[in-house]
């Protein structure tokens, strides 16, 4: 057997994501980044496919993203009040994000299911790796990620779609954790029937 990774298990019994609003500056620099992208596509994907793509969103380019959010907000909900609009502009706020596309390729035997599983690995792996690397995160998916021209706007292509948003920042707080499933409740020895 292999020794215990007590770092590895102490992370993965603590785990908890960060939200938005406790995302601050500094994100990733270049190297960090690139450590995290590493881990984050270090993942099983049956048949070897890399069927997903990522998107990267930082800088200034995220003021003119949220100025374009708001106005689809805008338009889809034309009652929408000007605080929850102020919200949809501050969505790529968090220093960087990282947009999980999920990119089915045609395979005779690994179903498009298999690799759309693969890319939620890729999700929860870069949160994973952001915290490797002293950072916090938060997977979102939110209306755009469903909306076809929001998402088109955000980089997907044809046949692609957003399975995550993985923000990443600083930890400006101590996150509370939220209650946990009890393993009785959801798991359960087979049994013969
Ligand atoms: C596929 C997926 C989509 C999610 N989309 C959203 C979202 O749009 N908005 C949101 O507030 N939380 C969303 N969440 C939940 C956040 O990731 C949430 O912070 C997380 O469940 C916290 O759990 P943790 O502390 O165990 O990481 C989503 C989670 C998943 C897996």
């Amino acid at each position: 057997m292999m020794p215990v990774n007590a770092a590895l298990r102490d992370y993965l019994m603590n785990r908890r994501s960060v939200g938005q609003a406790f995302l601050k500056e500094p994100g990733p620099n270049g190297s960090e980044l690139e450590q995290i992208l590493t881990m984050g596509t270090r993942v099983p994907d049956h048949g070897k496919l890399n069927p997903w793509r990522l998107v990267l969103f930082a800088g200034e380019d995220r003021a003119h993203i949220g100025d374009k959010l708001k106005e689809m907000a805008k338009a889809r909900n034309p009652g929408m009040d000007e605080t929850d609009l102020e919200r949809e502009r501050m969505r790529f706020q968090p220093p960087l994000t990282i947009g999980v596309l999920s990119a089915p390729k045609p395979h005779p035997t690994v179903p498009e299911f298999e690799q759309l599983l693969s890319a939620g690995n890729v999700a929860l792996n870069l949160v994973n790796a952001a915290f490797a690397m002293g950072f916090a995160a938060n997977w979102v998916t939110r209306w755009y990620a469903f909306d076809k021209d929001a998402a088109r706007f955000l980089g997907a292509r044809e046949r692609e779609r957003f399975v995550a948003f993985v923000q990443i920042g600083t930890a400006a707080a101590v996150i509370e954790d939220r209650a946990r499933p009890r393993l009785e409740d959801i798991v359960s020895r087979w049994q013969m029937t």
